[in-house]
């Protein structure tokens, strides 16, 4: 007798149930993108945590403050009732911009800290240090960073350029870390019901590899895994870390001024940051990891659940896009020479 036709039955059911298994996987991951994105958020319930619900009590410090991200940060915090630290280059807009958010909020206090973020040193580090003992902070938000002027080979890249990059986006954002962690410590350890945060500003010029923005991508990939491993460490002391991915937003770094859905302005970015807090959003795979605005989270779940970062498709479509953005910067360029 030929029993043949049983192992092709068996091998069919076998691979209905992988088929059954892999579909079901996806639609329960779909349910949690969903979830995460549409109904889990909570703005106030998140932003509460970090300074037990008080009126000024407690200080956030935000890195890069003056322009873009960092400044709806900084605006968004003070309405929450936090107090900030104004951390940035530029004296005169720090000075113009804690003016400006005492009017808005006269019961927050708003201390300036002029700091370049570039080839901060030993000493620097333990003058910040000094300077950040003074406040009861839980909140950390690494946001200064900075990108190529222009997508560019890493061969044509300027040493000035890539340099800068590195020392601001990696080396920068550590040793602001490192020398507000002491003090960020002992404010949440000092209060039973409170929690710390460190936010740290991601990308997905970080999340995929991003040819033409070849160090660009590897610093934002670098705060990837630096902040991912950090959070293991710090959640003994109640310090939360969040890494966020962000696409695009309109500011002067992606030198793009109009919003769409794909594109947010700072305010909806920031909103949709507070809102996702320790909730992954769209990074449905990263621990410790959160695609917040909506349009990025679902960008995000499908290149990563339907081809993988790592995929050279993937690969060839952002170099082509970055490649049109270069021809285009060139054009112009050389229209204004
Ligand atoms: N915009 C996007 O599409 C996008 C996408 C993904 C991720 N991100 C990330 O989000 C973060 C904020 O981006 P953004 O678009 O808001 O940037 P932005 O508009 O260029 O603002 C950068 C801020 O950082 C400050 N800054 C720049 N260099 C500094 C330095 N050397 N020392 C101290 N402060 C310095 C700037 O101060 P001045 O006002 O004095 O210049 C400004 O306040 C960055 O980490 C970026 O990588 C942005």
């Amino acid at each position: 007798m030929d029993y043949s036709y049983l192992d092709k039955i068996a091998n069919t059911k076998a691979l209905a149930y992988i088929g059954f298994i892999l579909i079901v996987s996806k639609l329960f991951k779909i349910s949690k993108l969903f979830l995460n994105l549409f109904i889990i958020g909570n703005y106030n319930k998140n932003l509460a945590i970090y300074n037990n619900n008080t009126n000024y009590k407690y200080y956030a410090l935000v890195t890069g403050c003056t322009d873009g991200i960092g400044l709806e940060y900084a605006n968004q915090l003070a309405k929450k009732k936090y107090n900030v630290v104004l951390l940035s280059r530029s004296e005169d807009k720090l000075q113009l911009l804690s003016k400006d958010l005492k009017e808005k909020y006269p019961e927050g206090d708003f201390p300036y800290y002029v700091l370049n973020c570039k080839n901060i040193d030993s000493q620097e580090q333990e003058k910040l240090s000094n300077f950040i003992k003074n406040f009861p902070l839980s909140v950390l938000i690494n946001n200064v960073g900075l990108s190529h002027a222009m997508p560019v080979p890493f061969l044509e890249t300027p040493q000035e350029e890539w340099r800068s990059i590195i020392d601001i986006n990696c080396t920068g954002t550590l040793a602001i870390t490192q020398a507000v962690l002491p003090t960020l410590k002992k404010t949440v350890t000092s209060e039973p019901k409170l929690r710390g945060l460190i936010l740290t500003m991601g990308s997905f010029g970080g999340l995929l590899p991003t040819p033409l923005l070849a160090t660009y991508s590897g610093s934002k990939s670098f705060l990837q895994n630096w902040s991912n491993a950090m959070n293991r460490e710090l959640l003994k002391y109640k310090i939360d870390t969040n890494l966020v991915l962000s696409y695009l937003v309109t500011s002067k770094m992606s030198k793009i001024r109009n919003s769409s859905f794909m594109i947010p302005s700072p305010k909806s970015f920031v909103s949709s940051v507070f809102s996702n807090l320790n909730n992954r959003g769209g990074a449905i795979a990263k621990y410790a990891t959160c695609t917040p605005y909506w349009s990025h989270a679902i960008y995000h779940f499908v290149i990563e659940e339907f081809f993988g970062c790592y995929n050279s498709m993937v690969n060839l479509i952002n170099f082509k896009f970055h490649l049109s953005i270069r021809q285009r910067a060139l054009k112009k360029k050389a229209k204004q020479t």
